[in-house]
């Protein structure tokens, strides 16, 4: 999709982080928007810094593990604008920890949350999308955890190669049913985000955290604090993506050869080796 102005882009997870600056970008296009998170505060601090908002901007208490949340949302975008163009499933937790002590709310949490949140925004989307029979576009955050395999990030690495697949099968189906939709899956590494403290969030019914998480969360910390791109470039790098309809957006190349050095393990049967050693 390559001309975005007057377009609309809804945007979840847009309270905070890359989210947030997804809406600039795009009110930078000259898009009309729908912002949705759970963080109330947060969402009306994203509007109060959204350039030119006189063009449409819509702000909505959404929780996107929750089908019919998700559903008003899609249903309260198209009856303020009509349409929704660009569909940007970017709401996330983090969660840490050795695989075998990681608790049934972890993986509850993350899944519903990480996947589930985008499988409720294709389901509640596209079929509006398909239906208008304009060009679109659907952007699914995954991370490059959806594309190596990391210690200490079994929840979250198990949600996000959840996301690549389903956004390639999503790809495929589209393309099928020979519709104007594209797909991307935007892959960032380490982002210095609100990503570390996820857990401001985490429903109280699902407050059991991984007992060993403390030293991959400090670790990840380090890491998210090092990083080098912000949230507003992976933001432009998402959108020039877009602009050039590319699936897959990998926004890091350094970590390009983690990728390949898994591919070759597969096919030559070979153990996975720690691409962070
Ligand atoms: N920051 C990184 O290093 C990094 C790297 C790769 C991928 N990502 C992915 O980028 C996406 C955005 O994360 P971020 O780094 O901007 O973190 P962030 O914490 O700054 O933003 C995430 C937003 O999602 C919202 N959210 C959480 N649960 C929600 C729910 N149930 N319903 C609606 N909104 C919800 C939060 O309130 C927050 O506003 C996530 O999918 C994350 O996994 C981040």
């Amino acid at each position: 999709m390559r001309e975005l102005a007057g377009k609309v882009a809804a945007i979840t997870g847009a309270a905070s982080g890359i989210g947030r600056e997804l809406a600039y970008a795009c009110a930078s296009a000259g898009m009309r928007l729908v912002l949705a998170d759970l963080d109330r505060a947060g969402l009306d601090a994203t509007v109060a810094r959204v350039p030119a908002p006189a063009a449409g901007c819509l702000a909505i208490d959404c929780d996107v593990s929750k089908p019919a949340s998700v559903e008003q949302l899609a249903q309260r975008a198209y009856d303020a604008f009509g349409d929704v163009h660009l569909l940007f499933n970017n709401a996330g937790v983090a969660v840490c920890g050795p695989a075998w002590t990681a608790t049934p709310e972890d993986w509850q949490w993350s899944i519903g949350v990480n996947l589930m949140g985008v499988v409720h925004g294709i389901r509640s989307f596209v079929p509006r999308m398909l239906a208008r029979g304009q060009e679109g576009h659907v952007v699914n955050t995954a991370s490059v955890a959806g594309f190596v395999s990391v210690p200490g990030s079994s929840v979250y690495c198990a949600t996000k190669h959840a996301v690549v697949t389903l956004s390639e099968c999503l790809q495929h189906d589209l393309a099928l049913a020979k519709s104007r939709l594209a797909v991307s899956v935007l892959a960032p590494a380490f982002v210095n985000t609100g990503i570390a403290d996820s857990a401001r969030h985490r429903p109280a019914e699902l407050a059991a955290t991984n007992p060993l998480a403390a030293p991959f969360e400090a670790r990840v910390r380090k890491a998210i604090e090092a990083g080098r791109l912000t949230a507003a470039d992976i933001a432009r790098l998402a959108l020039e993506g877009v602009r050039e309809g590319r699936f897959y957006i990998l926004t890091h190349p350094a970590i390009l050869p983690a990728i390949d050095t898994r591919a070759r393990e597969i096919l030559g049967g070979r153990p996975p080796t720690n691409p962070m050693p």
